[in-house]
């Protein structure tokens, strides 16, 4: 098994050990799985181009390291939990055994629509198994999977599916959150109508029933490709460094991008940072509520635990429904014993009261997960009191769409924990801050900006269609380094805490976005002239997003709101949809034309007291009208 480090000492020497040989580390972990030809070399990298290559030449198949691997030891334990929307819902499982035979079976029905090696298969499906299986599937057959988030529009998956290139939609024909049922194979047709030119099939999978809307040429239903298939699939062999998937995320300018993983470096560091970070044992439940649309649910719901052979636990529903117990009745039910959500998620219970986990009981949970923002010490308290009743370490885990895994996190029960701050960057991963004239901030009580040193086995190898880009955004702002675009403090003990983006992505409920992305949107409006977007603290979502808009304005302004917001539900989804729109006559601009963000942000912020020198700005006197008209 991957290496679980079990003291602090362990950790202090191991850390050591990763980076004065960080090839005869990861090449101990990487040995723990099953190569079909060894590696020749364990690492290849330069970090100008950039090029990056783990475990070279090594040949594999990712889902013999998740399922057949585990067959002899485990094959009737549970793989994954399934707990249904409706809390009177049948749970579903699959064992080991189980989801092996699914996954191939699923395999083989995609070899039947003409899918091989290297084709890229979109889904757009809600949290049933079938997602997990479907991705494994491909994985099986050397596939790339391309998992699109099922809130996103139809606009939005048709520019993924573009991007991609990809043959295959794989969706389900309606979804049930909460109480809403949504159309999602209508999203799919509306998504084809738009583009999608590439796509040869979609697979429905039948979740609820219902009415749809067929195309024998093109459509094919899951049960009837799938169902009579054989539970034998021989997994492809592929090479370590073959993508196994790109998932597409916001950065600061431009549509978003194809994040690529590839095999052998993502196995060897999910597998590692799972059993770690959660110091998951044998017989455990681990429940992660991530959605498998973002790379959380990618590494730590399916690849991570399954390739450590953990029981994971896939939740269809939402946190409220049918009331806000539900995520504390789930884990009473479930015993279960490590549990990893989003500080946006704990902000929203925490405003129900306290009362609501009060009711359960909670005593099976071990260790409580925060991922994909900052988490504020109000929500950490809670958290720490309320749920883990002070007994749970709670690991503040930082990373990234394009880091693969966890970086940054306290090991729970081995280094210690504080409010608010991510910790300790994990064995084998070198942090760094800098100042922006490029200098490493060396010592501690530092503020910077957080870079990457060296490559670990997870981190992104390009963007797909796109290496220049890749370079530019990542590699280029420091010579050698992988720069985050986050900001960080280190602090008197070496502990780093994430501040937030320093570009312009805004994470708002946990949901990562570039603002340019929703000003797209917004301008597609006809009477939209010009629009700036920005974030601003927000209490539940974390950041909440504000716009700023100038138009030709004939309707009323609520009118005029309403329908800018209809534009970008339809361009990207309610995810997008800003909190405050706010009309302008102008927007601050530098005599270059470039809009002063900076300025926007601290009206939005209601920090606009001291807005610097506004004085070389093209149009000062907006600033005053911006202000008086500000939203708060
Ligand atoms: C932010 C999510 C503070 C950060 C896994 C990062 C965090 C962005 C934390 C990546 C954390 C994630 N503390 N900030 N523990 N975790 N972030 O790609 O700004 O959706 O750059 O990956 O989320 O978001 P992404």
């Amino acid at each position: 098994m991957t290496l679980q480090i079990s003291s602090l000492k362990e950790y202090q020497d191991t850390y050591k050990r990763s980076i004065e040989d960080p090839e005869g580390f990861w090449a101990e972990q990487a040995n723990t799985f099953q190569w079909r030809k060894p590696f020749d070399k364990v690492l290849d990298w330069n970090f100008d181009e950039p090029n990056i290559k783990w475990f070279v030449d090594g040949k594999l198949n990712i889902t013999e390291n998740c399922l057949d691997r585990h067959i002899p030891e485990r094959g009737d334990q549970v793989a994954i939990l399934w707990e249904p929307n409706d809390p009177d819902g049948e749970v579903v499982t699959y064992t080991y055994k189980e989801l092996l035979a699914a996954v191939n079976k699923c395999a083989n029905g995609l070899k039947s629509l003409g899918i091989g090696k290297g084709d890229r298969v979109v889904f757009y499906m809600p949290m049933v198994p079938e997602l997990a299986i479907g991705v494994l599937a491909c994985a099986r057959i050397g596939a790339i999977h391309s998992v699109v988030f099922a809130g996103f529009s139809a606009q939005a998956l048709a520019d993924r599916v573009d991007d991609a290139e990809a043959k295959l939609i794989i969706c389900s024909d309606y979804n049930n959150r909460g109480l809403k049922n949504i159309k999602v194979k209508q999203v799919v047709e509306d998504a084809m109508d738009l583009g999608c030119n590439s796509i040869e099939h979609v697979l429905v999978h039948k979740n609820t029933g219902g009415e749809i809307n067929w195309s024998d040429d093109i459509d094919k239903w899951w049960h009837d490709v799938v169902d009579h298939q054989s539970a034998e699939c021989p997994a492809e062999e592929m090479d370590s460094e073959d993508i196994l998937f790109i998932l597409y995320t916001s950065g600061s300018t431009g549509k978003p991008k194809g994040v690529v993983h590839t095999i052998g470096g993502y196995m060897v560091y999910t597998c590692y940072s799972f059993l770690n970070v959660f110091q998951y044992k044998p017989g455990d439940i681990y429940w992660c509520t991530a959605d498998i649309g973002w790379i959380t649910g990618h590494s730590y719901i399916v690849y991570g635990p399954l390739l450590a052979g953990a029981t994971t636990m896939m939740f269809e529903g939402v946190p409220t429904f049918p009331d806000p117990g539900r995520f504390w009745q789930i884990c009473e039910k479930h015993k279960v014993n490590q549990f990893y959500t989003a500080p946006t998620a704990i902000r929203a219970l925490m405003a129900k009261g306290e009362e609501w986990p009060a009711k359960y009981d909670l005593s099976s949970l071990r260790v409580l997960g925060s991922v994909g923002e900052p988490i504020n010490e109000e929500a950490w308290n809670w958290y720490n009191e309320q749920v883990g009743h002070g007994k749970c370490p709670i690991v503040d885990t930082w990373w990234q769409t394009e880091t693969g895994g966890i970086l940054i996190s306290p090991l729970p029960g081995i280094t210690d924990t504080k409010p608010t701050y991510a910790s300790y960057p994990l064995p084998g991963v070198q942090t760094v801050l800098m100042d922006s004239d490029g200098n490493e901030l060396e010592g501690n009580n530092v503020e910077g900006l957080l870079c990457i040193k060296a490559p670990w086995p997870a981190i992104l190898r390009t963007t797909y269609g796109d290496h220049e880009r890749c370079r530019q955004v990542y590699f280029s702002t420091f010579k050698g380094m992988y720069f985050t675009g986050d900001g960080a403090r280190r602090d008197e003990e070496g502990r780093i805490r994430v501040i937030g983006r320093v570009d312009d992505v805004i994470n708002v409920s946990g949901h990562r976005m570039g603002t340019a992305e929703v000003e797209n949107a917004i301008n597609e409006h006809p009477a939209v002239v010009e629009s700036a977007v920005v974030g601003y603290p927000h209490k539940i979502k974390g950041q909440g997003i504000y716009a700023y808009v100038i138009t030709q304005n004939e309707d009323t302004d609520d009118i005029l709101r309403k329908s800018i917001l209809d534009v970008v539900v339809k361009e990207i989804g309610p995810i997008a949809k800003p909190d405050k729109i706010q009309f302008v006559n102008g927007l601050p601009k530098t005599r270059s034309g470039k809009i002063m963000r900076r300025i926007l942000r601290k009206i939005a912020s209601r920090d606009s007291a001291n807005l610097g020198d506004t004085s070389t700005l093209l149009n000062p006197e907006v600033v005053e009208e911006v202000k008086e008209g500000a939203l708060v």
